[in-house]
């Protein structure tokens, strides 16, 4: 079916052959769609073009259409992407193009996805711990330091890492134990925060680390960093720094003393 709007066409306009995802957590398949595309659109146009002329209950989440907000991540051709920053021209006019929700979160309805396990993973990192006895507006700390956070806190929540990362992508039972590239980031970003007092409020953040965000599964394969719009070396610069750093405890000969003295003082319960 040929959707031309007519007026709006350019000389520049072709159309091209969509296939869309449909449907909800009870199950979908793809749709194919004819569209116009006009010159300098994005994805996210071809797909508010289908909304607006041949599925109006099409679903479909965004709000900045700038790469800022994070909502529009979908996969595109099975490439998790940011559709609003995806350009029609990086793909051949006679290309099919194959939109789908991302797959390593519940499907609401179309290409709308649950992405509350993410919610539920920020909920388990502590927060930054303020220095004892510094006031606020008195925090100093050096330039590298301040450059290294700021990287971090690029990210725009888009969670493509989180939808990339294989740990969970084709692992469903490894969500409970594995907090994602994006939140591992986030402790990296804490561990190595100059003021972040947790180890004084007897908060071991490298420990958490390990045992209960799940660091050991991760495997440096960078494809989170891959697909980062914001282009954050979550690998090179935050999950790997963390793993070097919780070898370091590891081997830390007084950690390794701390910790046998603990084991051996709960072996021998509270009564010995
Ligand atoms: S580098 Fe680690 S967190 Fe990133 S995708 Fe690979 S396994 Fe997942
Ligand atoms: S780290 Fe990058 S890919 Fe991951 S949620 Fe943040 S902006 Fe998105
Ligand atoms: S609509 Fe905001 S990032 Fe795409």
């Amino acid at each position: 079916m040929s959707t031309s709007t007519g007026a709006a066409a350019s000389a520049t306009s072709y159309e091209a052959r969509f296939r869309v995802w449909r449907g909800d957590a009870d199950g979908g398949g793809l749709h194919d769609f004819r569209v116009e595309v006009n010159d300098g659109e994005v994805v996210l146009d071809i797909i508010h073009r289908i909304q607006a002329t041949q599925a109006p209950d099409l679903a479909v989440r965004w709000n900045c259409k700038a790469g800022k907000c994070g909502s529009c991540s979908a996969e595109v051709n099975g490439r998790p992407r940011l559709m609003c920053m995806t350009r029609m021209t990086d793909f051949a006019r006679d290309e099919t193009l194959t939109v789908t929700p991302l797959r390593a979160f519940p499907v609401l309805r179309d290409l709308v996805t649950d992405v509350s396990f993410n919610y539920e993973k920020a909920r388990e990192v502590p927060g930054f711990v303020p220095p004892p006895g510094v006031a606020a507006g008195e925090y100093r700390m050096d330039q590298v330091d301040v450059d290294r956070s700021q990287e971090f806190r690029k990210c725009i929540e888009c969670y493509l890492c989180q939808n990339t990362c294989h740990v969970v992508r084709d692992h469903e039972e490894n969500k409970t134990a594995f907090a994602g590239p994006r939140f591992l980031m986030r402790v990296a970003e804490l561990d190595m925060h100059p003021l972040d007092a947790a180890a004084q409020a007897g908060l071991d953040r490298r420990r958490t680390a390990q045992e209960e965000h799940g660091l050991g599964y991760c495997n440096i394969t960078k494809c989170c960093t891959d697909v980062c719009p914001e282009g954050i070396k979550i690998t090179d610069n935050a999950l790997i720094p963390l793993k070097e750093r919780a070898a370091d405890r590891k081997y830390d000969p007084l950690v390794w003393l701390g910790s046998k003295i603990r084991r051996r003082g709960a072996a021998s319960g509270p009564g010995a």
